[in-house]
């Protein structure tokens, strides 16, 4: 369906050529006066040199061919040369009814969809969730979903932190303190046993004992170094106990993003990755891309036009263990071979770009990809505290993100209690959905690659740009449409009226921009583009909803009509709030 605002730059051209001048000055803006007019076009002030003529003659002619038009309310030429436009309550209308009947209101669908493989999420196998792994889950749930609702295929790829150091690390540790395990002794030809030797907490606190350890003593590294090693030419016994650290880990993962309403398509890793690097560097120095560089093997990636140093990919330390990029070239070329995606979007920490900025070039040069495959990586900043330094807990410790989200489902519990007498389990329910709100959106409505202060006060807020305010908005709508069917009147098949104040015109006027909005946040992968317009439609339906006694309305048509554009609203705010990745109560 052709969008709201071409329409009406359609006929602005029209009015141009009409008037002998190049109809391409008809392109038609939003208002930035929206006391003055709902839509400008300045063609008449581009076009003032071209003709030779005053800007306000050019704007006076257009305006005269619009007398007649059945998209203008007005055309005003003001001084200079500005053409201050409002549409037809009609015209509208008819485009509101034809966004309700056509799928996905009018969003057009690609007519050949891309595969995009999305690798988000990127935790470490053992080691807990912090408030950093926070945005990249849930930016990349959004973005993923943005994808989907485009009409595009989209696979989601964990891609776990699961073979580096980190493990052995852990085997280490596990073998000083219980060296009879069945797993550290070499001759034991056996089964091993079902249940891990550990728990999750265990493992939690196994690992950062571990690191600090090998901080302090290098003898220790060593020895984590050499069960690495030895975790990674399939050592049986350190096998068997990898698994048993990959289960229990992935458990408790999957338990984590559960809760935050992400969920993944693939669980690889890095390690799935493992027996196909030895033939990815033989292709790589057969075909010469690949040199040895004081002791390791490289790439060059810089290129003519880089204004900052690109240091060269390194694919294997002198040692011959393989690395991040390692991995990550690898799983590029096993994507390439198992999907062969149009695009590859990563997401992570900003801090990663000139990382992933090697290891595309290196990709394209050694051609693991295709010249029209699109890399992408997507950068996100870091999650503040109020004090504007990396987010801690009050103790001053890493803030975990099971502990955040305890945090904001209590504040959140406390307001929906706050002075009202509810039910104990419906408000400990409903404080859960609204609590997701406030932590997504309090996320996803800044621009990704900005730092944001993680402020609980505010994201908890029922007024503002916030999640439960946009939460808060849709029961307000549902509760009005239970009022009018308890009262008997018909909410089914009621149909569009055309606008009766400024205020419902308003709000017809931003559900309209819709399918335009989404196709640029597909475009630029930008869950902030959605934000920002539920956040203007939401004020639109509340102004509308003050100033409107919608459920006393006795003359049955009008009130019908109403009827109609509040679920044209509600749908489009929950297929929003439902592509950002989280959804409303029904009562709040
Ligand atoms: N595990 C990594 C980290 O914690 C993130 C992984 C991102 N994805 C990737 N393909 N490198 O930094």
């Amino acid at each position: 369906m052709k969008k709201f605002l071409d329409l009406i730059s359609e006929e602005m051209k029209q009015a141009f050529e009409a008037s002998g001048y190049d109809k391409e000055l008809g392109k038609v803006t939003l208002s930035n006066r929206p006391d003055l007019c709902e839509y400008q076009c300045n063609g008449a002030m581009a076009g003032a040199k071209l003709y030779k003529k005053a800007p306000i003659m050019i704007a006076t002619d257009v305006a005269e061919k619009c007398k007649d038009s059945k998209v203008f309310l007005s055309v005003e030429a003001v001084p200079p040369g500005f053409l201050n436009l409002k549409v037809k309550e009609s015209f509208v209308t008819d485009y509101l009814i034809q966004m309700h009947n056509a799928p996905k209101f009018g969003l057009d669908m690609p007519k050949k969809p891309s595969l995009i493989i999305l690798d988000y999420g990127g935790p470490n196998v053992a080691k807990p969730l912090h408030v950093g792994h926070l945005r990249s889950a849930v930016i990349g749930e959004s973005i993923k979903r943005i994808i989907r609702y485009a009409g595009h295929n989209v696979i989601g790829d964990i891609h776990l932190g699961d073979w580096g150091l980190q493990m052995g690390l852990i085997i280490t540790e596990l073998k000083d303190r219980q060296p009879d395990l069945l797993y550290f002794n070499d001759d034991y030809q056996g089964d091993y046993p079902k249940d891990a030797p550990f728990t999750i907490s265990e493992l939690e606190e196994i690992y950062p004992t571990a690191s600090s350890k090998s901080k302090e003593d290098p003898a220790y590294k060593e020895r984590a170094m050499e069960a690495t090693f030895k975790l990674q030419n399939g050592v049986r016994g350190y096998r068997a106990l990898w698994d048993h650290i990959i289960h229990v880990s992935v458990a408790d993962l999957k338990r984590n993003y559960q809760s935050l309403n992400v969920d993944f398509d693939l669980w690889k890793g890095e390690s799935d990755v493992h027996d196909v690097i030895p033939g990815m560097v033989d292709y790589m120095k057969k075909e010469g891309y690949a040199y040895i560089s004081e002791g390791a093997l490289v790439v060059d990636v810089k290129e003519e036009t880089d204004t900052k140093e690109v240091p060269p990919c390194m694919i294997l330390k002198s040692d011959g263990a393989s690395l991040y990029n390692t991995t990550d070239l690898a799983t590029i070329m096993e994507r390439m071979r198992e999907h062969h995606p149009d695009r590859m979007i990563y997401l992570t920490d900003k801090r990663q770009e000139l990382y992933f900025e090697q290891v595309f070039r290196c990709a394209r040069k050694t051609k693991l990809v295709e010249p029209e495959t699109e890399l992408l990586h997507i950068g996100f900043g870091t999650v503040n505290g109020k004090d504007g330094k990396p987010f801690k807990t009050r103790e001053g410790g890493v803030m975990r993100l099971e502990a955040l989200i305890k945090e904001i489902n209590d504040e959140m519990y406390r307001k929906i209690t706050d002075n009202r007498q509810v039910d104990e389990e419906e408000a400990r329910q409903t404080a859960k959905v609204v609590a997701l709100s406030a932590i997504k959106y309090g996320d996803l409505s800044n621009q990704a690659s900005k730092d944001y202060i993680f402020d609980i006060d505010k994201f908890t807020s029922f007024e503002g740009d916030t999640g439960p305010y946009i939460l808060y908005t849709i029961v307000r709508i549902k509760s009005i449409l239970n009022k009018i069917k308890e009262q008997g009147g018909a909410v089914e098949g009621a149909v569009l009226r055309q606008a009766d104040s400024d205020a419902e015109k308003a709000l017809m006027l931003e559900i309209a921009g819709f399918n335009a909005m989404m196709e640029t946040a597909y475009q630029e992968s930008a869950p902030h583009k959605i934000c920002a317009y539920i956040y203007e439609l939401a004020n639109a339906f509340n102004r509308f909803y003050h100033e409107t006694k919608i459920v006393a309305e006795e003359n049955e048509e009008k009130k019908s009509g109403w009827v109609a554009l509040l679920l044209l609203t509600r749908d489009i705010l929950e297929t929003c709030i439902d592509v950002l990745g989280f959804a409303a109560p029904e009562r709040m």
